[in-house]
């Protein structure tokens, strides 16, 4: 297979293949879901609070996202890499936003941006994409604005609260976003925002009729301790498997067992 592009994407919505997406924040991470065939690598910010030992995401800098992104880019061949622009890196200015998106593809390799936000981010996502930067774009639970929303807790549930956000698709796609990230919000209204938009949708707690699916790489593994929305499978328990080996090393040291004969030089 080839390098995935925005124009594949925009194909498989048409041909209603399924869109796969996975976070990565290092190398052999990406190594692996590049060779299984993710289409679209996101480095998220979640990298501050999976990774980085944060809160939430509001801590992470442009710097953060370069860092992790270059290590992600180098193990990826076909996958699409999206970079997530970090709080406070977009919502300045139009220049500051393009300057800062312009900033992260260049030096990190990645091939797109997301960013999160809809009416309010519609002149941002035109500018960006005016200068040839694909934007994806993230409505619904948008973690940047927890404080505002008072916690994580699932968007577009009230009459009013629908509305806006068919109106925050809709404003992303015609600012030339090329999909849009729906976090956290009813399934009917995933659908009926998937039927209503030409641009491929990827959910995330968002139900089976979106274009795509995106999963916490850390998540899926089984890698986020307590952490546990309704949202996200576990398809493998790593906590329990990595706590198991490392005791068994911790023992075989003790014993002498290790290293043994073969792992050691004459
Ligand atoms: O930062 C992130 O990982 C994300 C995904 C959950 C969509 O934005």
């Amino acid at each position: 297979m080839g390098k995935i592009t925005i124009l594949d994407l925009q194909r498989m919505k048409d041909e209603r293949k399924k869109i796969t997406m996975l976070t990565a924040y290092d190398c052999p991470t990406a190594k692996i879901l590049d060779s299984c065939g993710v289409d679209i690598i996101l480095v998220g910010d979640s990298v501050g609070n999976v990774i980085l030992g944060e809160d939430n995401t509001l801590p992470v800098s442009v710097e953060d996202m370069i860092h992790h992104t270059k290590a992600v880019t180098r193990g990826s061949k076909d996958s699409l890499v999206v970079i997530d622009m970090p709080f406070m890196s977009y919502q300045i200015s139009t220049e500051d936003a393009k300057r800062n998106a312009g900033r992260m593809i260049k030096e990190s390799g990645a091939e797109a941006v997301k960013l999160e936000g809809g009416t309010n981010m519609e002149d941002t996502i035109k500018a960006i994409t005016d200068i040839d930067i694909p934007v994806m774009a993230h409505i619904g639970l948008t973690p940047q604005s927890v404080h505002r929303m008072g916690g994580y807790r699932v968007q577009g549930k009230e009459d009013k609260q629908r509305e806006k956000l068919m109106e925050d698709a809709l404003a992303v796609e015609r600012a030339g976003a090329f999909s849009v990230v729906l976090e956290v919000i009813p399934s009917k209204l995933a659908r009926e925002i998937t039927e209503k938009l030409k641009i491929p949708t990827i959910g995330i707690g968002a139900g089976v009729d979106c274009d795509g699916q995106v999963l916490v790489i850390n998540d899926l593994l089984g890698l986020s301790g307590e952490f546990r929305p309704k949202f996200v499978k576990k398809y493998v328990h790593m906590e329990e498997l990595v706590s198991k080996a490392v005791k068994e090393y911790i023992s075989e040291v003790r014993a002498e067992t290790f290293p043994g004969e073969e792992h050691s030089f004459q």
